[in-house]
Order: structure tokens, then C-alpha cells, then sequence
């Protein structure tokens, strides 16, 4: 299993001059922007053990089904550093997705990957975006981090690796690439 992949770029200067503009005091800002590359695997289980995707609502209430549309799934999904369930967990995706296209196909990802590993501990980014999950590949947004990813912004390519349709349990990898400071 690939470790987590990371690359920093020192990729521009951003120079904003002082100005003072009724009365608030703009500060000049002079920083480096970085980029940060990774590559991990959300373990999103709707059951089976350890179940960590539920659905809370929808047009049949708790009982709807993820490929209807309408339904609104909670998730608390490890993070990990492989596709095996057990390999090194290094953080949780946290908040829900809704499949938000009445032909059922897309889901909207709405949820914080709160790492946990010891260089982000604590640290967030928020991912936001169609999930199409019926391409092989799509991309979602980085709409904003904390911590170490304050002001990120970026992209997530996501591939479903595993898929137990039946079940409603799957593996999906994120390769993400994010600019912050
Ligand atoms: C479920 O969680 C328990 C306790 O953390 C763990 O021992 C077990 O291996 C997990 N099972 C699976 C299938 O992940
Ligand atoms: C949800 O499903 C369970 C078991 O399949 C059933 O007992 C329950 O009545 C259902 N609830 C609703 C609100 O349909
Ligand atoms: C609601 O439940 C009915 C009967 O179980 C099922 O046929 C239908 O697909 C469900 N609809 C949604 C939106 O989950
Ligand atoms: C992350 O931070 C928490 C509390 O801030 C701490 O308990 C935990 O040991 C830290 N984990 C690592 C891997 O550094
Ligand atoms: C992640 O995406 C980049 C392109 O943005 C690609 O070069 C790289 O091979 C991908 N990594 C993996 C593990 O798929």
C-alpha cells in the first residue's frame, strides 16, 4: 500500500500592498504559497461491522436507500493510508453526502477529512462537490482548510476502488492536490 504522498512546491509570491479603508486597517501580506499532493482512501461501510455511513432521512425516512434521490447519509468514514480497511487510518471524513440528482446519480459531498496523523494532527480540509459516482473518474472540490491548510484550495480526482453495490459499501480514493500557505 502506497504511503501518503506528499509534495511541496514553493509556487509563487503573493504581495498585497497596506491600504487603510474606512477605518479598517488592511495588512500587507507577503507569503509563499505551497502545494500539498496526497493520495488516500475513504472506507465509507453502510453496514456489515463497524458501520460508519447511515442514512438519517429521505423520502422513507432512516430505511432510504443511498441511490434514491433525497436521501441524507451521516458519515464518520476512517481515512486511511491503503484501500485495506486496516491499513494505517490517518484521519475521518466527517459530515454527510445527499444524493441530490433525481436520477439518482449524483451524490453531494459535504464533509470535513480530519486528519489525525502525527504532521496534520487536528488539521482539516473541507471537500464539497458532485460526486458522480458512476464515472470511473470525477472530481470535487477543496473549498477551504484549517490548520495547516488554512486558506487551502484545491481538487479532489476520486475513483471508486472497492464496490459492494449489494451491501452499499465501498473504498473510494481521493488524489488530491491543494495550494495554501
Ligand atoms: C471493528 O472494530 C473493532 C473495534 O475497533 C475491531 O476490533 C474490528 O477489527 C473491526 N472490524 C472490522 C471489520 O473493521
Ligand atoms: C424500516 O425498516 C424496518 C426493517 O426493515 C421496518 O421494521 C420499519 O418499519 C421501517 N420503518 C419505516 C419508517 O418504514
Ligand atoms: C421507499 O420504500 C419503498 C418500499 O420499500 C421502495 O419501493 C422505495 O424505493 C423507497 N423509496 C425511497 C425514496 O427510498
Ligand atoms: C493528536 O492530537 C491529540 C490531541 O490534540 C492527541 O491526543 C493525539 O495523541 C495526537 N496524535 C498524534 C498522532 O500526534
Ligand atoms: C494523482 O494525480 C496525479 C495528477 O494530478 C498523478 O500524476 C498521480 O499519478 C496520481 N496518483 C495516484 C496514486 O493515482
Amino acid at each position: 500500500m502506497a504511503p501518503i504522498t506528499l509534495v511541496k512546491v514553493a509556487l509563487m509570491v503573493v504581495i498585497i500592498t497596506t491600504s487603510t479603508v474606512d477605518g479598517f486597517n488592511v495588512r500587507s501580506v507577503r507569503t509563499k504559497e505551497k502545494e500539498t499532493k496526497m493520495v488516500f482512501y475513504m472506507q465509507d461501510w453502510e453496514s456489515g461491522k463497524n458501520v460508519t455511513a447511515v442514512p438519517v432521512a429521505g423520502k422513507n425516512g432512516t430505511n432510504s436507500s443511498v441511490l434514491n434521490f433525497a436521501t441524507i447519509v451521516a458519515v464518520d468514514d476512517a481515512i486511511t493510508e491503503g484501500l485495506d480497511r486496516r491499513s494505517k487510518q490517518i484521519g475521518r471524513a466527517q459530515g454527510i453526502y445527499v444524493n441530490s440528482a433525481l436520477d439518482a446519480s449524483d451524490l453531494h459531498l459535504l464533509f470535513s477529512i480530519v486528519f489525525t496523523n502525527e504532521k496534520y494532527n487536528g488539521s482539516t480540509i473541507e471537500i464539497q462537490g458532485a460526486d458522480r459516482f458512476f464515472l470511473k473518474q470525477r472530481e470535487v472540490s477543496v473549498v477551504s482548510g484549517t490548520g495547516y491548510f488554512r486558506f487551502a484550495q484545491g481538487f479532489a480526482v476520486l475513483e471508486t476502488v472497492y464496490l459492494d453495490l449489494a451491501n452499499l459499501n465501498a473504498v473510494i480514493k481521493f488524489n488530491v492536490t491543494i495550494h495554501h500557505y
